[in-house]
């Protein structure tokens, strides 16, 4: 799996499934990008691997921002080989109490910002023959929940994979999405409900729909990054790859 001399981005990098990602990468031999709204340089100071390390601040739902990294990266490293979106935000919305101002929030950061650093370093991937984009989906966009604006962000974020693997497959550059289960993040954990199922309630019924019955860990969504940018995988793209234990069952 070696990632020696390519550069990854990773957003949503200081904590959590990007953190996870950020570790995987680096332990692979990449030049490491950590970007987040907060924490990513000190995310960086952890990480091990032959690699450079960058933690760089970015609101990945702000244009003007994203452009300040696309420029860092290419002045630092000439391209970006690996851009992982992950960056993601869950906050519980439904029909009744959704506002159009969380609404645009939530699909700014979780779809729009793929968008974005898609188009910034997909020119510098198509120069060189050889790029991966994996976005962070979610296995949400297939069960029952009612949680409006993510599961229609998530469902876009499937959607934009697809699309961007037909426009990118002629250029040497899979684009393909991860789709987590339900995995015990800082994110998840803060978004229980006074109200609602504890977390613990939460997973139980999880791991009991899955067919491995054990907690995911961020660590189960690196492994599956290590072999989607790696040059075995060279012949997938537009997937949606669910890491879940078993519980979603996609295709014929
Ligand atoms: N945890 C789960 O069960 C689960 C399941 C399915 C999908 N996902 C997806 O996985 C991804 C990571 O989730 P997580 O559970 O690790 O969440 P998390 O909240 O623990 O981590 C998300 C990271 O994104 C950063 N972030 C948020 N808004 C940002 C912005 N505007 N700009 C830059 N960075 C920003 C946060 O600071 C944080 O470090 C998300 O896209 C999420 O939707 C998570």
């Amino acid at each position: 799996m070696g990632l020696d001399g390519k550069t990854a981005v990773v957003t949503g990098a200081a904590r959590g499934i990007g953190y996870a990602y950020c570790q995987r990468l680096a332990a692979d031999g990449a030049n490491v990008v950590a970007v987040d709204i907060d924490g990513a340089a000190d995310a960086v100071r952890e990480l091990t691997g032959a690699g450079d390390k960058l933690g760089l601040a970015c609101d990945v739902s702000e244009p003007s921002q994203v452009d300040a990294v696309v420029g860092t990266v290419l002045e630092r490293y000439g391209r970006c080989d690996i851009l992982v979106n992950n960056a993601g935000i869950f906050p519980f919305t439904s029909l009744d109490d959704v506002t159009i101002e969380l609404w645009r929030k939530v699909q700014a950061v979780n779809v729009e910002a793929i968008l974005l650093f898609a188009q910034a370093f997909a020119p510098g991937m198509r120069a060189a023959g050889w790029g991966r984009i994996v976005n962070t989906g979610s296995g949400i966009t297939t069960t029952q929940n009612r949680d409006l604006a993510y599961m229609t962000s998530k469902g876009t974020v499937h959607a934009l994979t697809r699309a961007l693997a037909n426009e990118l497959g002629d250029s040497g550059i899979t684009v393909n999405a991860i789709a987590p289960g339900l995995v015990a993040t800082a994110g998840f954990l803060s978004r229980a409900r006074t109200n609602g199922p504890t977390a613990d309630e939460v997973f139980a019924r999880t791991t009991a729909a899955q067919t491995i019955k054990r907690r995911s860990v961020p660590a189960d969504l690196g492994n599956a990054l290590s072999f989607l940018v790696s040059d075995d995988a060279d012949f997938i793209t537009g997937q949606i790859l669910h890491v879940d234990g078993g519980v979603t069952r996609t295709g014929a």
